[in-house]
């Protein structure tokens, strides 16, 4: 058994849990859209073509903001093609992802799908084929009240009044030599500022995320946030990342450890964009949009759905593409990213896990067929329900394990939050544990325990290893159980965690 002492008090907080951070990401990639949120003809879709069973678990999921409409996509994309009459849309070729794109889903729909999910827009303009023209006139279209060419036209093909789209992302990746109309930092930097500039001609009100890099490995990393920070300092809200994590060569201790490098990430984008501040003698801050994040299994060629292969069969509409399967030990991944995101809630305020449905996503469909939730579904629904109010600011002492990558890491990773309003104090576990099951005892100063309302954990099932998925047979196979023995009182918890597990105890506590 490993032992983990954590020690938090009710006066030390990060700052406000930023609800924006339990975001998410639809693109117009595989069957995230095509098949995932939109199949008219689905027995469960209704008059839109929306398909209600995956509606439902998006509320379930808790989404609080998604991006959209890519991603890679987003680089070759014209908005216009997705509005209008839709026998009059074109249908075009996606180069980032070999597809015929049939343009049945545009703005229009994702507005009033959006509105049905209670999820506020994120919306990413073409900044690698196309620029500042574009991305002002998007801006008038969703939100000029009237008047005006585009905001006529609006009107026009059914949405008298204006979407009022608060968040736009200036471009994707473009740092990225993938990217289509990838870019010099020195070119995206001066483009993101014109394009901003001129988004804020016509709409004074929205917050604009610049292009960061697309992980912390690019070789321009840091250099990239410098140059662009530079020149649109004044322009923007926001600086974006993105990190995609995998278990290589059978090293899960590694695996288990990604949140250090999601820690390390963040802290050195910060670092640089304050470096810019202190430069350019600049007063406000600029905050981070990490959206682009989860576990991606990047395999190379051997399976159908990977982008080489998709290429290879030749141009189809939605096929699939990157369908990860997801188990035990991505869940608990994916609980320790949670818990770096949060732990972070000062300067990250928008995270996007990526991506919704199907896509390397919580949420799974079939055409024709149900819709399930994935392992990595359970932590990120549980966070987005019960991570309320201030951050608490954790001393944690954990016994460590070493791995290849990151060396002695903590086998307990913890993040706390505590809503004044309902007096529920909220902590989430993961134990990166593969044998050991972990002790816990947390002091809670400040506070006075009266009840564990809630204990629950996601880990191995009896019948199953590390490696168990949920299928389409098997829908639940892993999900959340009561952690049995989890005890507060006073101003002590414990608790014991089963090996390789992530687990939620949510506390009724009164201040003392
Ligand atoms: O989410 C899948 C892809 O990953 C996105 O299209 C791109 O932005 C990133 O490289």
């Amino acid at each position: 058994m490993s032992r983990a002492r954590i020690t938090l008090d009710r006066d030390f907080t990060i700052g406000e849990v930023p609800r924006r951070l339990f975001g998410s990401f639809v693109e117009h990639m595989g069957r995230c859209v095509y098949t995932g949120i939109y199949e008219p003809g689905h027995p469960e879709a209704d008059e839109n073509g929306f398909r209600l069973d995956v509606l439902k678990l998006v509320k379930e999921l808790g989404a609080t903001v998604v991006r959209y409409p890519g991603g890679n996509f987003v680089s070759g994309y014209n908005w216009e093609d997705g509005i209008g009459p839709r026998g009059d849309r074109p249908r075009r070729l996606d180069g980032a992802w070999h597809t015929v794109e049939t343009n049945a889903f545009g703005l229009h729909e994702f507005v009033d799908w959006s509105r049905l999910a209670g999820t506020e827009i994120m919306e990413a303009i073409n900044l690698g084929t196309r620029g500042v023209d574009a991305a002002r006139e998007i801006v008038e279209y969703a939100n000029h009240p009237g008047g005006s060419y585009w905001s006529d036209l609006r009107a026009k093909n059914g949405h008298k009044d204006p979407f009022n789209i608060k968040l736009w992302c200036l471009g994707n990746e473009m740092d990225g030599p993938w990217q289509i109309g990838h870019k010099t930092a020195e070119e995206y930097g001066r483009l993101a500022q014109e394009a901003a500039k001129a988004m804020r001609f016509v709409d004074p009100d929205i917050e604009l995320v610049a292009c960061g890099s697309s992980n912390s490995g690019m070789p321009t990393f840091g250099a990239w946030e410098q140059t662009v920070l530079t020149h649109a300092y004044d322009e923007v809200d926001y600086v974006s990342l993105h990190a995609y994590y995998q278990e290589h060569d059978g090293d899960a201790g590694s695996f288990l450890a990604s949140a250090v490098d999601m820690d390390y990430f963040i802290e050195s984008v910060i670092a640089t964009a304050d470096a810019v501040r202190a430069k350019g003698k600049h007063k406000k801050h600029i905050n981070l949009s990490f959206d682009e994040w989860n576990v991606w299994y990047q395999r190379g060629l051997d399976t159908q759905d990977q982008p080489h292969n998709v290429a290879k069969a030749g141009w189809r509409e939605h096929p699939r593409v990157i369908e990860d399967k997801y188990n035990v030990t991505d869940a608990v991944v994916v609980g320790t990213l949670l818990n770096s995101l949060l732990r972070h809630g000062d300067r990250v305020k928008i995270a996007n896990q990526a991506q919704l449905v199907n896509v390397i996503a919580p949420i799974f469909s079939e055409e024709n067929g149900p819709a399930w939730r994935q392992t990595i579904f359970h932590p990120f629904a549980r966070m987005a329900e019960l991570a309320k109010g201030q951050i608490l600011r954790l001393s944690v002492d954990s016994d460590k394990y070493e791995n290849a990558r990151f060396g002695g890491t903590d086998l307990v990773d913890v993040s706390a939050t505590w809503d004044e309003e309902t007096g529920r104090l909220a902590l989430f576990f993961a134990n990166r544990g593969l044998e050991e099951a972990a002790d816990i005892e947390v002091a809670l100063r400040g506070f006075d325990a009266r009840q564990v309302v809630r204990a629950e954990v996601l880990e191995i099932p009896e019948d199953g290893d590390r490696f168990t998925i949920n299928t389409q047979s098997r829908p639940d196979q892993v999900g959340l159980k009561p952690l049995e023995g989890a005890k507060a009182s006073g101003s002590e918890l414990r608790a014991t965690l089963p090996a390789l597990s992530w687990a939620v105890i949510e506390l009724d506590v009164a201040k003392d």
